[in-house]
């Protein structure tokens, strides 16, 4: 293979990842980078053949441009304080399953192999394909400002959201080396809390053996109490991601308008975003942000 030729291989290789790379980074569809990336491809996609020289030269000129558009975006970013990290986040309908991080049988005998490959291969499964598919549906109604179904997909996105999250924290939650106690900070707060170990694994116990139905039992961390709480969520489907954090919340209960508005909560919910305090919802998330999971 000419030379020639191993260069406009790598430059269309180059392209690819260029585009991936904008998309992971949040890069605006409507920036110039996008626009010269694009007419970058066409210009890639019109090769069908060698290049005499004055043509060659026109393709590398492009890539040098590309390349310094490239850097002064990132370097405007930076200084205007943006953290700009290449870490991947999670797209609409992108969500796959996490691995189980042992073996089926590996939690044997306490939890059968049997047990292990229908919760995670089958459940966990159809929990990733209804939260990618209700994100997919909602993006759609965002699309099209069709929002008549936006109770279905909520609810789906609720149960299937919660379902994923709790089930990839849950596999983690467990070893085959597991047992005993915890320690350090954790073993601390728990004592200070709950007065010891044993009183925290009673209260948890119970808290887990009296879910109502199906459900959950969940240490939590609350940011606002500043230590630890058990909680039960009873049918994790009610309408809550489990392992999100709130930025913007609306009081929809009729206290917080019918005095007021009667029963025309439309009325309220318009004329609510005259008092949003975005600087409060961008300090929380601010803070919020900070915490990241591996994604999946
Ligand atoms: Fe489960």
């Amino acid at each position: 293979m000419s030379k020639m030729e191993d260069y406009i291989k790598e430059v269309t290789k180059w392209n690819k990842e260029l585009k991936n790379f904008l998309e992971s980074e949040d890069v605006e569809q409507n920036n110039e980078l996008w626009q010269r990336l694009d007419r970058f491809s066409g210009i890639m996609d019109g090769i069908n053949g060698p290049l005499d020289i004055e043509d060659l030269e026109k393709l590398q000129e492009h890539v040098d441009a590309l390349h310094s558009d490239m850097e002064n975006y990132f370097s405007n970013r930076q200084q205007l304080g943006n953290i700009y990290i290449n870490e991947p986040h999670i797209s609409a309908g992108k969500h796959i399953l996490p691995p189980l991080p042992y073996d089926y049988s590996a939690l044997e005998p306490h939890i059968s192999g049997e047990i292990m490959r229908l919760h995670h291969d089958k459940h966990h499964q159809s929990y990733v394909d209804g939260l990618n598919k209700a994100e997919v549906m909602l993006q759609n109604a965002r699309d099209n400002g069709d929002y008549s179904l936006v109770k279905h997909w909520s609810r789906e996105l609720a149960f299937h959201g919660s379902g994923h999250y709790l089930h990839t924290i849950f596999w983690n939650n467990m070893s085959p080396q597991g047992g005993g106690k915890p320690s350090g900070a954790l073993l601390k707060e728990i004592n200070k809390y709950f007065g010891s170990f044993e009183r925290f694994k009673s209260h948890f116990s119970e808290a887990a053996k009296q879910v109502e139905g199906v459900g959950w039992a969940i240490l939590v961390w609350s940011p606002r109490a500043r230590r630890l709480e058990i909680l039960q969520s009873e049918r994790h489907m009610l309408l809550t991601q489990w392992d999100t954090i709130p930025l913007l919340v609306l009081d929809v209960w009729e206290h917080a308008y019918y005095l007021q508005y009667k029963n025309n909560r439309g009325d309220y919910v318009g004329n609510w975003w005259n008092v949003a305090n975005w600087k409060d919802v961008e300090d929380r998330y601010l803070k919020a942000s900070e915490l990241k999971w591996k994604p999946y």
